[in-house]
């Protein structure tokens, strides 16, 4: 079987190196998706351990030069779609097109769902519960179309541990991308931006081997061609390889009610007695030797902050020190004036915000 991972523009290399250390073939890296081979065991152990996927599908069909709606019908009306859909499940289909001939994405959308119900012949049902639906996504691009199956349902940003989520926070599965393209490896971490600690949660998961989707559900556990002891097999495993270690985080905040959050979020996921995260204003806090440091400061977008210059002067001349690694993910642009150049940067869009990590 083929599956497509789909992951954040300029995080591939990370999501390819996290696919090979399951030695799983990896077939193809396109911009922001990855193809790769196996069976229905690989579906369930790239859901459950996949830090930087936001998704994961079965690709059904793949095709170059699919230029009229004719041929798009037929196409998707050969697959055997009761072979992959539960009985009476709502078919949710979400079409997409990139520099190819079939542009009208509520055409391709129409012309999809028709194939499909003729196919399955049952009809669309409506007011079904969120568990009952089925994503089908129809991407053109180039004109090769893909076909594929979500078997992950909500994104895999989704963790079990967030009681509490915001727009100001990093998705999970951005901050575990730029902790693994960052080099920091010391035991001693710092986040002096913490907000709901993802970033230092994230970090613990990673360095204890913490799955990340050991609590959280997905699609493909209503798909009766996929065998329910599998998952419960790779949970069991995941649990075992989970590691005890000696870290020693520090998140700090400003604001005492998000590090209250931030502590009920390190609970839930089990890191709690590695991070310790207290009250601190950064720019009165004496600097903290040795330890790495990734964060994402406010940036005077949505949190208004006076002393942004100095703040960000200040984590410059943290982070340039020589024993320190990490990296700063900001969307404050006059950062780049006092950035040094020892420092890389990548651009990512965090929900809807164009957002640069610098790191080294
Ligand atoms: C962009 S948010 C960090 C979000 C965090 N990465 C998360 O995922 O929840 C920036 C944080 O900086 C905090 N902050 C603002 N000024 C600060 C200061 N001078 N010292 C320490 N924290 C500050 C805010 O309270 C806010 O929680």
């Amino acid at each position: 079987m083929k599956f497509v991972a789909f992951t954040y523009p300029g995080l591939e290399s990370i999501l390819k190196s996290e696919l090979e250390q399951r030695k799983i073939e990896v077939n193809k890296v396109e911009d922001g998706l990855i193809t790769f081979s196996g069976d229905t065991s690989t579906l369930v152990k790239t859901n459950l351990w996949l830090r930087t996927a936001s998704k994961v599908y079965v690709l059904l069909w793949e095709h170059q030069n699919i230029t009229d709606f004719n041929t798009l019908f037929d196409v998707i009306y050969s697959i055997n779609w009761q072979d992959f859909i539960p009985k009476w499940y709502q078919i949710v289909i979400n079409p997409g097109s990139i520099r190819s001939t079939l542009t009208a994405t509520p055409t391709i959308q129409a012309i999809s769902q028709k194939a499909i119900i003729k196919k399955i012949s049952w009809d669309k049902h409506y007011d079904v519960e969120e568990w009952k639906k089925v994503e089908i996504r129809i991407n053109l691009f180039k004109n090769t179309l893909k076909i594929m199956l979500n078997t992950t349902w909500e994104s895999l940003y989704k963790r079990w541990y967030k009681v509490w989520t915001s727009p100001a926070q990093l998705k999970e599965t951005l901050a575990a991308g730029i902790i693994l393209l960052s080099k920091a490896k010391n035991k001693i971490c710092y986040d002096p931006f913490c907000g709901s600690g993802t970033i230092l949660i994230e970090k613990a998961m990673i360095d204890l081997h913490i799955a990340p989707g050991l609590f959280r559900n997905f699609a493909f556990e209503n798909f009766d061609w996929v065998d329910k002891n599998n998952l419960e097999k790779e949970k069991w495993r995941a649990k075992t390889r989970q590691k005890e270690k000696n870290l020693e985080f520090i998140g700090t905040d400003i604001d005492s009610h998000i590090l209250e959050i931030a502590q009920n979020n390190a609970i839930s996921a089990g890191v709690d007695k590695y991070i310790k995260f207290y009250k601190e204003d950064f720019s009165k806090a004496k600097p903290k030797k040795d330890c790495d440091i990734i964060t994402n400061p406010p940036y005077n977008k949505r949190l208004k902050i006076d002393n942004i210059e100095n703040i960000y002067n200040k984590l410059n001349n943290e982070l340039v020190q020589d024993s320190v690694h990490g990296g700063i993910i900001t969307w404050y642009d006059e950062f780049k004036h006092s950035v040094d150049n020892k420092l890389k940067m990548r651009v990512f869009t965090n929900w809807w915000e164009k957002v640069k990590f610098y790191w080294r």
